[in-house]
């Protein structure tokens, strides 16, 4: 049986709307199973997924663990850290030691772009991108995509503007790829030092002002300043990046419209974003981290070559 996805999750450019909306799709069903008492169906019963993370994540890899445990796959955890790759062991060597163990899917958040295409290359098992380097966050921006459906219904001329640090975001460009192809309009905005060159050849419009972005917008899905991925010199200051570029409370109320509030996670409250907006009424932030169970079991599902004709077959219990 040919898989709906194919081999590997690597990025939703690689996707068409066809399968993004399958994905989205196979989700809905799936959400009630985290509900349940008893939160544990027998669809990926026997498979063994390794979660490498290479890099800090709290959502994502907490995230793919319960997908993998409620679905009842066998499930083994590697970070840098206490393996051998803080010996001096490569990706590939560390993977193929892993296969030689029989696994049968990889799940690897790596600081690198392109680290898990190379790795998806070179292996047999099932690849999903859960993060790598400046590129791609695919699971994230289809848990993104569900959480606008979930509030809008159809999510076509819908706008979203993408806030802050885009230049280090692969959530930004995974929401790029995704919201274009469900024919959603798109914008960034942010100073021009953390917006990457030529953003507007991606088909995104370009606000240098908040103030305009959130006039325009229908829902705002706000960035983390990577402080991390900074050497020096994209902003003068938190605080004056907080008073150009803050999504605050005062600036929402002079919206023409309710405007809803995504943010990735993990946030700097007070830099980014205000605490009143992160906890105010507008904003589903905490329904985007419980969708990404749901759309972690949707991919875990689809890429191990089920149907989506058998989603609600997935849904038995243990
Ligand atoms: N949104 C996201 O990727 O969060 P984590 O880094 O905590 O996984």
């Amino acid at each position: 049986m040919t898989a709906p996805l194919g081999k590997d999750l690597l990025g939703l450019e690689q996707l068409t709307a066809g399968q993004i909306n399958l994905i989205l799709d196979t989700a809905v069903p799936l959400k009630e199973i985290s509900e349940r008492t008893i939160k544990k169906v027998p669809t990926l019963r026997g498979a063994t997924i390794v979660n490498l993370f290479f890099e800090a994540s709290t959502r994502t890899r907490i995230s793919f663990e319960f997908a993998e445990k409620r679905m009842s796959a066998d499930t083994v955890n590697v970070a840098s850290a206490g393996s051998s790759v803080s010996k001096g062991e490569t990706l590939v060597d560390t993977a193929r030691n892993l296969e030689a163990m029989r696994i049968d899917m990889v799940v690897i958040r790596h600081p690198a772009s392109g680290a898990a295409q190379f790795l998806a290359e070179r292996i047999e098992s099932n690849v999903i991108n859960a993060g790598d380097g400046t590129h791609e966050h695919p699971t994230q921006g289809l848990l993104d995509l569900l959480t606008l459906r979930d509030h809008f219904g159809a999510l076509a001329g819908k706008r979203v503007c993408l806030c802050g640090d885009v230049l280090h975001s692969r959530v930004a460009r995974s929401n790029i790829w995704g919201l274009t192809k469900l024919g959603v309009e798109v914008a960034v905005c942010g100073p021009r030092s953390l917006l990457p060159n030529a953003i507007e050849d991606m088909g995104v419009k370009v606000f240098d002002r908040i103030e305009a972005a959130i006039e325009w917008a229908d829902a705002l899905n706000v960035l983390r300043l990577q402080l991390e991925r900074m050497q020096a010199g994209y902003i003068p200051s938190l605080r004056e990046y907080n008073r150009v570029f803050g999504v605050t409370r005062e600036r929402l109320e002079r919206a023409p419209r309710d405007v809803l509030i995504l943010h990735p996670g993990p946030m700097n409250r007070g830099v980014e974003i205000d605490s009143d907006v992160a906890d105010g009424p507008h904003s589903v932030i905490l329904n985007q981290v419980t969708n990404g169970v749901a759309i972690r079991m949707a991919v875990l599902y689809l890429l191990s070559g089920n149907t989506p004709q058998l989603a609600e077959a997935a849904k038995g219990s243990a």
